[in-house]
């Protein structure tokens, strides 16, 4: 959702921009939605919570993802941002929604580091994340 989204701000305009918005807005509840299923499954079977540094960057990366929904969509929505003309705010968004996008692609990857023990396998993994990863920061 969010790489999708990137890419249609980056085709620019301002249906584009709203359908970057809307899509960053499902990929953010999608994000938060995994990270309750979690909590809950761990409820469940009365597991403590975060303490794998994976489960940590999790929550840094969600905290970060709630910042920037909300920078966007009261600040940088093309109908009623307040601060959408702002250059620095912009380039705070810009540099911090790409940021997180190559921050999850690092995070699906250290996900893989309990459950993938083969190297090769997880550097299958790796790659495409890589790229993905380049991808975002074009
Ligand atoms: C968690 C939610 C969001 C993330 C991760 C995110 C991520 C990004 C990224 C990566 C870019 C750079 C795109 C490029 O390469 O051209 C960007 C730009 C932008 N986003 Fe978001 N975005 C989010 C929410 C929103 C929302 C809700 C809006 C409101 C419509 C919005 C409006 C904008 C605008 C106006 C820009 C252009 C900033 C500039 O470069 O001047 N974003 N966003």
């Amino acid at each position: 959702m969010f790489v999708i989204g990137k890419l249609y701000k980056t085709l620019g305009g301002y249906e584009n921009t709203k359908l970057h918005g809307n899509l960053s807005f499902v990929g953010s509840l999608c994000c938060a939605g995994g990270v309750w299923a979690i909590y809950q499954n761990k409820e469940n079977s009365s597991k403590p919570h975060f303490t794998s540094q994976h489960s940590q960057y999790a929550v840094y990366l969600l905290g970060v993802i709630v910042l920037l929904l909300l920078n966007g969509l009261l600040g940088l929505h093309p109908d009623w941002g307040f601060v959408k003309a702002n250059k620095l705010v912009r380039s705070l968004h810009h540099w911090g929604g790409k940021a997180l996008l190559v921050g999850m692609c690092y995070l699906c990857y250290d996900g893989t580091s309990k459950v993938v023990r083969d190297d090769q396998m997880r550097l299958a993994f790796g790659a495409p994340l890589a790229m993905l990863a380049a991808l975002v920061l074009a």
